[in-house]
């Protein structure tokens, strides 16, 4: 993060509360948690974090913990010997010795496997750990700040979370609040944005918002708080003719549109294929639906019989039929 990306900006009572526990926070030398909804300014936090401590000299090492796949992760994290897995080439230092005697912030901590967990506890407790297909165990000084948007306390509930990680790592917690929570401050940091846009478009001044932008900013809900207004404003600024007026053209909803496609999600989307494909393949012979429809339930219920070694009971609950609907259909299909 470049100093210019740590720049924090809000001056309402919320937010400057969060700010002083910070700094607070910043001065022992326990493990944080950071918690808040997308976009509420968790990744900045934890960086004023580690710049206001008095290891600020040593490493940061930032982890996204949701970007790999657990046995990665692992590898990522606590580092590997030479051909501990297929892939690991040579040996790899992990991020926790790369962050010895400075800080290392695992983001999005709460997709991290249980194993994984267990191993943070270890860390975080005694100071060691083992690389991935080592037995040596080795030492390293490091200050954790774990971050989440989920509720850790009901994820440990499920045992999605270990109780005693989050026991640790709950010594301090910084509960960010939302923007909406935090009025005051959408205009100061939509003005804060819209001068870094200005500045880009090389303006030589920023003219600021209309009456009406301001109040649609202020009316608004922000789910996707800072991040969202600071989208919206870079939409408006760029979208605006030249810098003589104050933006007044506002598009919360870029998708808006009597066009949008009305789609599933993706996952949706990749079930119905799966679903598709385990239909039969496109049948020969005449196209008529009647016939195809026809023929493919033949062939289901021949399946069904074939897969349940002919118990009709079976073959009926394997197709989510009655017993009286399945007798009914194999009637219908001459296979009794
Ligand atoms: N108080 C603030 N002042 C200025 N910019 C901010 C502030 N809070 C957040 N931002 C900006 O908003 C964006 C989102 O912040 P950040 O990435 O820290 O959110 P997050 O809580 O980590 O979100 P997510 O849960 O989606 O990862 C970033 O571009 C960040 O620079
Ligand atoms: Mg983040």
């Amino acid at each position: 993060m470049t100093p210019e990306q740590q720049i924090i900006i809000g001056e309402s009572p919320a937010f400057l509360e969060v700010i002083e526990q910070t700094s607070r926070a910043a001065s022992h030398d326990r493990a944080v948690l950071v918690i808040g909804e997308r976009g509420t300014g968790k990744e900045l936090i934890a960086a004023r974090l580690h710049y206001l401590s008095p290891r600020w000299e040593q490493n940061f090492v930032q982890v996204n913990c949701a970007a790999l796949p657990d046995t990665l992760l692992e590898s990522e994290l606590f580092g590997h010997e030479a051909g501990s897995f297929t892939g690991a080439a040579g040996k790899r230092i992990g991020r926790f010795e790369e962050a010895d005697k400075g800080t290392l912030f695992l983001d999005e901590i709460a997709t991290t496997s249980l194993s994984a967990q267990e191993k943070i506890l270890r860390i975080t407790e005694y100071g060691t750990f083992q690389r991935v297909g080592s037995n040596k165990i080795l030492n390293t000084d490091v200050r954790l700040i774990g971050a989440t948007n989920i509720d850790l306390p009901e994820a440990a509930d499920l045992g999605e979370f270990r109780h005693d990680l989050l026991d640790r790592l709950a010594l301090d917690v910084i509960t960010l609040p939302p923007l909406r929570a935090r009025k005051d401050d959408i205009i100061i940091l939509a003005f804060h944005f819209g001068q870094k846009i200005a500045q880009e478009r090389s303006w030589q001044s920023f003219p600021g918002f209309s009456e009406s932008m301001s109040q649609t900013m202020m009316d608004y809900h922000w789910p996707g708080n800072i991040r969202e207004l600071k989208n919206v404003v870079e939409r408006a600024v760029y979208y605006a003719e030249h810098e003589y007026d104050p933006i007044d053209q506002i598009i919360l909803d870029p998708f808006n549109s009597p066009y949008r496609p009305k789609r599933p999600p993706i996952k949706e989307i990749k079930q119905q294929a799966r679903d598709i494909s385990e239909m039969p393949k496109a049948l020969p012979g005449p196209k008529d639906f009647q016939t195809l429809t026809m023929k493919f339930e033949r062939e289901l219920l021949q399946q069904a019989l074939k897969d349940n070694k002919f118990n009709q009971r079976q073959a009926a609950d394997y197709l989510s039929l009655s017993y009286h609907q399945l007798r009914h259909q194999l009637k219908k299909h001459a296979l009794l």
